[in-house]
This record gives structure tokens, C-alpha cells and sequence, in this order.
């Protein structure tokens, strides 16, 4: 095994707040084991036009605390073309770069089984808000997503308390539910409705009536933004825009509220910090152990890894999305296991929004 002298660190995909405390994990772990760190701008852009920046200790000082990322992203589709794959290639053989380390969601895992693929040793560690790498219990950012929303939330009871109105919160996540889940448990959302689990309407809004009865005054009604419903076009229109009308229709006061990307800035929390930490640490142990191909997860509480394709694999059952031949490659095992991760994943789901239901009114 080639002894790993340097590696590039580079984040892709939609920032996250945590992403820079994992950047400086990772280039202290590697400045302390010998490892040269490299920052790689932009994501996979910075490896397709060579934008490298040698990263001392002292140049990851100071961002464990800030959101966002301080190698900056963005969605490069000119890494996916082979003209784009080679120029990287290049950039890491002219920089004698042996390794990366990129942080960022599942279009950050292709393009590091894609590098893996043509011989540059890569790890994965999970960053995105949305929590929807199904094979890792936690994805960096999450956390302080979910506690944006709440303080959000707050602000907007103080106001539809004061006007006994209804609030229908918009909130991001992609095709996952998670942020909208945990954070309408925390909030005390009157209704949480998440792309995960088919919903009553008539039921909800029979709730919201039944509640103004009750004496409810101000309401919060919190829906991911990846519940649609289509339109005699066929146009996806959001859920939360439609309940929003319906529950006016019902002759209450409602306002539709979408923070959209805010909910993705912001100071990272402990918990995001110290994940990233802890994940960025293990990146660069399992680099300099030889291993390469790997996505550093949370599994019951404990870091751990798994192969990437896997990961991937398993998040593709999660979701419905297996192709023909997907599961070729696995063993029988490797499908048991990538189904235990599915109903894991499940079951969590099934079991908070009961208790999202339990408490609602
Ligand atoms: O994946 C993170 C995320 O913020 C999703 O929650 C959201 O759907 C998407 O990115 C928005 O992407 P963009 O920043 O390209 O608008």
C-alpha cells in the first residue's frame, strides 16, 4: 500500500451548517498523522479547473463556528462528462493528491465512486440538511436545520397566537421528511404532513376546525416541501400553498410561510459540530489505513463505514428507486442487510409521526 502523503478535502452539493467543522477535522487529523491537506474550491469544479488551496492549521481556524462551507460548492456537471473526469484526474496526479475526502450528500457519493473508480482512493462523510442518506442514522446539519425551523416556528406563534391565525410552514428537505417530522413534533405543529406517509386531508383540516372550537387561536401546520399534488396540467404544486387555500376556504385565517434556503444557514449546533468532528477524524484514519470507496456514517449512536455503493444501494431500496441488475452485484447478506437499513429507517418514521399524531390536539 502507497503511504498517503496528501489529501484533498472538498465539499459538493448543497451546503450545510457543520460542513466547515468537518473540513477543519479533517485537515488537523491529517496535519497531526503527516498527511498534507489541500482544499479543493468549489467542490468537484475546483478538481475539473485545478482551484487548490494548501490548508494550514491555522487557515481552518475560526469556522468550526459558521454555517455554510469555507471551500465553497457547487454542482459541477462537467465532472460527470469523461472530458471532466480526466481533467480531475489530472489535477490530483499533477498535485500528487492520493486521496479525497468529500463532504456533501448522495451526488457527492457518485462523483467520489466515480474517482475510487479511476484509481483515486476516496471517503465519503454525510453533509447535507436533509437527513436522507437512508444507510446513516445522521447527516451532518441536520440538527441545526431542525432547530432552525423551531425557532422560526416560535417566532411565527408569537404573531398567529396575537391574530388567531393558522400558519402552514413550508419546510426543506427534498424528497425527505425528516426535517418537517422532528421539527412539528418540536414545534407542537397542530399537523405534520411529510411525503413518507399518506394523509387525510378531510381529517386534518376537520382537526384545525375542531381545535378553533376547542378555543385554539394560533395554529402551525408544518409540511415538506416534497408533498405535492398535481394539477389538471399535471403540474406539481406544493402542499403547503394548497392547504394553506383550503383551510381559508373553511373560513379561518391562514398564511403560508416557505423560509426555504434560510433554514439552511446559520450557526452550526453542538451536535453538527461534534458529528462533523468526529467523521471528519475517522476520514482520514480510514484513508491512512489503506481504504478507499467508503462513506463514514452514524450508525446507533457509533461512527462507522460502509462501502459507498452500498450506501447508495441501500438508499435506492429505502426509496423505491432500484434499477434492474442494482442488486447484481450484492450478496444475499449485503440485500438483508440494505433491507434491515430500509425498515430501520421505516420504522423511525412510522413511529414519530404516531407520535406527532399522539400530541397534536
Ligand atoms: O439538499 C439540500 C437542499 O437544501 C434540499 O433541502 C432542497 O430541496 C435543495 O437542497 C435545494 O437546492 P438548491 O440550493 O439548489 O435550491
Amino acid at each position: 500500500m502507497a503511504q498517503i502523503k496528501k489529501i484533498g478535502i472538498l465539499s459538493s452539493g448543497g451546503d450545510a451548517p457543520g460542513m466547515n467543522a468537518a473540513i477543519r477535522a479533517v485537515a488537523r487529523k491529517a496535519i497531526q498523522m503527516g498527511i498534507e491537506p489541500v482544499g479543493v474550491i468549489g467542490g468537484y469544479k475546483g478538481l475539473v479547473d485545478e482551484d487548490l488551496k494548501p490548508l494550514s492549521s491555522c487557515d481552518v481556524s475560526n469556522i468550526v463556528n459558521r454555517g455554510g462551507t469555507a471551500l465553497y460548492t457547487a454542482r459541477c456537471l462537467e465532472f460527470q462528462t469523461e472530458e471532466g473526469m480526466n481533467r480531475a484526474i489530472a489535477t490530483c496526479k499533477r498535485n500528487n493528491i492520493d486521496a479525497i475526502v468529500a463532504i456533501g450528500g448522495d451526488g457527492t457519493f457518485r462523483g467520489a465512486t466515480d474517482l475510487a473508480v479511476h484509481g483515486i482512493p476516496t471517503v465519503g462523510v454525510t453533509g447535507t440538511i436533509d437527513n436522507d442518506i437512508t444507510a446513516t442514522d445522521y447527516t451532518v446539519g441536520f440538527d441545526t436545520a431542525m432547530n432552525t425551523v423551531v425557532e422560526l416556528v416560535d417566532k411565527l406563534r408569537d404573531t398567529c397566537e396575537s391574530h388567531s391565525r393558522i400558519n402552514v410552514i413550508e419546510v426543506m428537505g427534498r424528497h425527505c421528511g425528516q426535517i418537517a417530522l422532528c421539527a412539528g413534533i418540536a414545534s407542537g405543529a397542530i399537523a405534520t404532513i411529510i411525503p413518507e406517509v399518506p394523509f387525510d386531508e378531510a381529517e386534518i383540516l376537520n382537526r384545525i376546525k375542531t381545535a378553533r372550537e376547542d378555543g385554539k387561536r394560533g395554529m402551525i401546520v408544518m409540511v415538506s416541501e416534497g408533498v405535492f399534488v398535481k394539477d389538471g396540467q399535471g403540474n406539481e404544486i406544493p402542499y403547503g400553498e394548497v392547504i394553506t387555500n383550503k383551510i381559508c376556504e373553511m373560513g379561518l385565517d391562514a398564511k403560508f410561510v416557505r423560509p426555504a434556503h434560510i433554514v439552511r444557514g446559520g450557526t452550526p449546533t453542538l451536535r453538527d459540530r461534534l458529528t462533523a468532528t468526529k467523521m471528519g477524524v475517522k476520514a482520514v484514519e480510514l484513508i491512512a489505513e489503506g481504504k478507499s470507496n467508503l462513506v463514514v456514517i452514524e450508525n446507533d449512536g457509533k461512527i462507522e463505514s460502509l462501502d459507498i455503493l452500498f450506501a447508495l444501494t441501500a438508499d435506492r431500496m429505502y426509496k423505491g428507486k432500484l434499477k434492474d441488475g442494482d442488486l447484481d452485484k450484492f450478496s444475499a447478506e449485503d440485500i438483508k442487510a440494505m433491507e434491515a437499513i430500509s425498515e430501520k429507517r421505516r420504522a423511525e418514521i412510522a413511529e414519530l409521526y404516531a407520535i406527532a399524531n399522539d400530541v397534536a390536539h
